[in-house]
């Protein structure tokens, strides 16, 4: 079961090119996207109603669909207006259209009822097109449900102990930093704090500090239902970063989304910006060997949670403290998941 009206990402928008097609499946459901000859992009449902090939097998022709089986064409609403051979067209020749949404580098696609989609509720990630910040990015496919994906950044004292290699530091300092959890309706925020810590090796080599030790922060916003902004970085200790003095020190914004693709399959879409500064241009290098390897450390766990659960379903489990903010992230998408139930079981019983 997932939520259907929420915006969730599709694609990195480069991922659809002019003339090329994108077949994904999103919640269970085949799309395909393309981009009109003014490049504007479209969602339909990657499945022809004559004999069920994927759409993107076919091809784009001017604004328009074509499949590759019989040379049936579908308009950018998903309509057919075209079968080879013949005049008429059967009225119930058509595949679904999903709005779609390019902005900040991203392509949303809205997956419930159209009516609800509205541009303004998607998430803004402006550190993507704002030339003070470097990024990398990627999509993973990741064999668990994207809520472990999402649990997994929402407690990051795992970062300890997952992450020794890259950006760990000592798991005691994890456990150990000052931790706020800040709910509200439609998200969670998780502060922590590490003052006088000792930085993690993908610090030390993206950064010079002038201290041995750095005052250093997580910023985990989780944005219902998926997505997770994590706002981190480091100064010198004691050089006031708590009291917003972050000037000087390094700093990274990371995007994370989850979309499910099945109930166990999920895309994982992620991007991590880091604050240039002149003189400092190898650090990009060095961020682009450490964070695909951080996240594909993060996936090793999840995938391998999800055959733990899976080998003994519904055996329980036992929550601790840190849980806190996945407590209120997961307490949200069950609520988003109830009230469109609701919504449905209304309508078909009315
Ligand atoms: S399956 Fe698409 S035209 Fe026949
Ligand atoms: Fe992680």
């Amino acid at each position: 079961m997932f939520v259907y009206n929420a915006w969730y990402m599709a694609a990195w928008a480069d991922e659809v090119k002019p003339k090329g097609l994108l077949g994904r499946v999103l919640l269970n459901l085949p799309v395909v996207f393309y981009r009109t000859e003014n490049g504007m992009a479209l969602a339909l449902e990657d499945r022809c109603c004559h004999r069920a090939l994927p759409l993107s097998h076919g091809c784009v022709v001017g604004d328009q669909l074509q499949c590759g089986y019989h040379g049936l064409v579908y308009d950018r609403n998903g309509l057919c207006v075209k079968v080879p051979g013949q005049e008429r067209i059967p009225v119930q020749a058509r595949v679904r259209s999903y709005p779609v949404v390019e902005q900040d580098q991203m392509l949303w696609i809205w997956m419930g009822e159209p009516a609800l989609a509205n541009p303004a509720l998607i998430v803004r990630h402006p550190w993507h097109d704002d030339p003070a910040w470097v990024w990398i990015k990627d999509r993973y496919s990741i064999k668990a449900n994207y809520q472990l994906v999402t649990d997994n950044l929402m407690d990051l004292t795992h970062v300890g102990y997952v992450h020794q290699r890259t950006i760990g530091g000592t798991p005691q300092a994890h456990s150990d930093a000052d931790t706020q959890t800040t709910r509200s309706e439609t998200g969670v925020k998780v502060t922590r704090w590490m003052m006088n810590s000792v930085p993690p090796p993908s610090y030390l080599a993206a950064h010079k500090f002038n201290t041995p030790t750095v005052d250093r922060w997580m910023e985990i916003d989780f944005f219902a239902p998926v997505v997770v902004r994590i706002h981190t970085g480091a100064t010198d200790a004691g050089t006031g970063a708590r009291e917003g003095h972050r000037e000087g020190g390094l700093a990274f914004m990371g995007l994370n989304l989850q979309t499910p693709e099945t109930e166990k399959t999920t895309h994982y879409f992620w991007s991590g910006a880091h604050n240039y500064e002149e003189g400092q241009s190898d650090m990009r290098a060095k961020l682009l060997t450490s964070l695909p390897i951080t996240f594909a450390e993060d996936k090793v766990v999840v995938e391998a949670q999800q055959e733990s659960i899976d080998r003994l379903e519904g055996a329980p489990l036992v929550m601790i403290a840190s849980d806190a903010g996945l407590v209120h992230a997961r307490r949200l998408v069950a609520g988003m998941m109830e009230s469109e139930m609701k919504v449905r079981e209304a309508a078909a019983n009315p």
